[in-house]
């Protein structure tokens, strides 16, 4: 059973709901949170538990890519590490794809590799991966299983697709105790503002536009943020090491009709959204067959698309001041305006 975890990227969206969920579910183990503070990072959000974890939790301003990072796992004696910290935003690894190797690949081998160095104990090896990473289905194909063909379209999905394959490497070279977790797209409170559905409700708030890529008929199959982090406690707890586990709720929606029904929830005008230049190697459809997380380890979702949903638009209803800090710093509006001139400048799938 696993005691001391260290959780990497745990000021990010799902990596903070992980922290806060595993403590709260189990009283016997104690988190180090090792994150080094990117733009997605919130830090604030989980840093009244120092005080009142009841020392069970502590932050480590750290990255994966360090030359300290055995060091740390033998001085906080940990068991398990689960491995959330990466680059994430599939518009930013078109425009920078170098920052996403150096963390996704070359910060993953470091971790693995800093593992294997401890000595004192075997560390279990949780790395959370995506569903991106199988690229896009067509319409009428059945959906991904965990033997699939990895074909990854963008940059952001190739640094994943690479960081599974060396820690499956790992496992299979070293005898190293690695699982992997892919999952479809999460939605919930706490996401970064870049993401379709916190951009889409920020910006439906405040009666901008929504941009919707292209026709708006890619389909992304949704799960609730908690659903996700219950799923990477199963495989924590009680996966077998060296298999992957794909992980959905099973609801595949087309983008414009998840954004409808946002908007409906906010009583906005669907006049709001606006079509945009596609973004370049779009994938059509992602969709996770999670038969075996269901079987193996009895993992099931609880929150419907709707009731998740519900909640979001809540919370960020309630949390206007959380994401309008965001979206007022000067890096986040030279962002968004750069990579949209960017894109406008292409042609269905090239930037120059
Ligand atoms: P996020 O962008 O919100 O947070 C990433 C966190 O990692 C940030 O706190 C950041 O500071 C930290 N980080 C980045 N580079 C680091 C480095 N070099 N060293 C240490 N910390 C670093 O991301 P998220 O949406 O919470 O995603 C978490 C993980 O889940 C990622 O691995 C992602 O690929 C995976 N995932 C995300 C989704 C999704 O829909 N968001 C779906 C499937 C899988
Ligand atoms: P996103 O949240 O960036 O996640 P991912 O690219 O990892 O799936 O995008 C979800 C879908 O929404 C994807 O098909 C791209 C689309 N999208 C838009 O149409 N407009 C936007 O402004 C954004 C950010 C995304």
């Amino acid at each position: 059973m696993t005691k001391r975890v260290l959780v990497t990227g745990g000021c990010g969206f799902i990596g903070s709901h992980f922290i806060a969920g595993l403590l709260a579910d189990h009283a016997d183990i104690q988190v180090v949170n090792f994150d080094s503070l990117t733009y997605a990072a919130h830090p604030d959000t989980l840093a009244h538990l120092e005080e009142v974890g009841g020392g069970r939790y502590q932050f480590l301003k750290a990255d994966i890519t360090s030359a300290h990072v055995a060091e740390i796992l033998s001085q906080y004696r940990i068991d398990s590490i689960v491995n959330f910290a990466a680059e994430t935003h599939v518009d930013r690894s078109i425009l920078d794809p170098g920052s996403f190797v150096r963390t996704n690949v070359v910060g993953v081998q470091n971790l693995l590799s800093a593992a294997r160095e401890v000595k004192e104990r075997k560390i279990r090896f949780v790395h959370v991966s995506t569903d991106e990473v199988y690229g896009s289905l067509s319409p009428d194909s059945p959906t991904s299983i965990e033997t699939a063909v990895l074909d990854p379209n963008s940059p952001y999905a190739a640094s994943k697709a690479s960081a599974d394959l060396l820690a499956l490497a790992s496992h299979r070279t070293y005898g190293q105790e690695v699982l992997i977790t892919r999952c479809t797209n999460n939605f919930g409170p706490f996401q970064f503002p870049e993401k379709l559905l916190p951009l889409l409700i920020s910006n439906a708030l405040e009666d901008k536009a929504i941009p919707v890529y292209g026709d708006g008929m890619q389909v992304r199959d949704w799960i609730y943020v908690v659903d996700h982090c219950r799923a990477v406690d199963a495989v924590l707890q009680k996966g077998r090491p060296g298999q992957i586990y794909n992980i959905s709720a099973s609801q595949e929606r087309p983008n414009l009709e998840v954004i409808r029904s946002v908007l409906d929830i906010l009583g906005k005008p669907h006049s709001l959204i606006q079509f945009v230049g596609d973004r370049p190697a779009h994938d059509r459809r992602y969709g996770l067959n999670s038969s075996k997380i269901r079987e193996d380890l009895g993992w099931a979702p609880s929150y419907t698309l709707d009731q998740g949903l519900a909640l979001t638009v809540d919370w960020y209803l309630r949390n206007q001041e959380w994401w309008k800090k965001i979206r007022n710093k000067d890096f986040f509006q030279y962002y968004q305006a750069n990579y949209r001139e960017k894109f406008a400048q292409t042609e269905a799938g090239r930037v120059s």
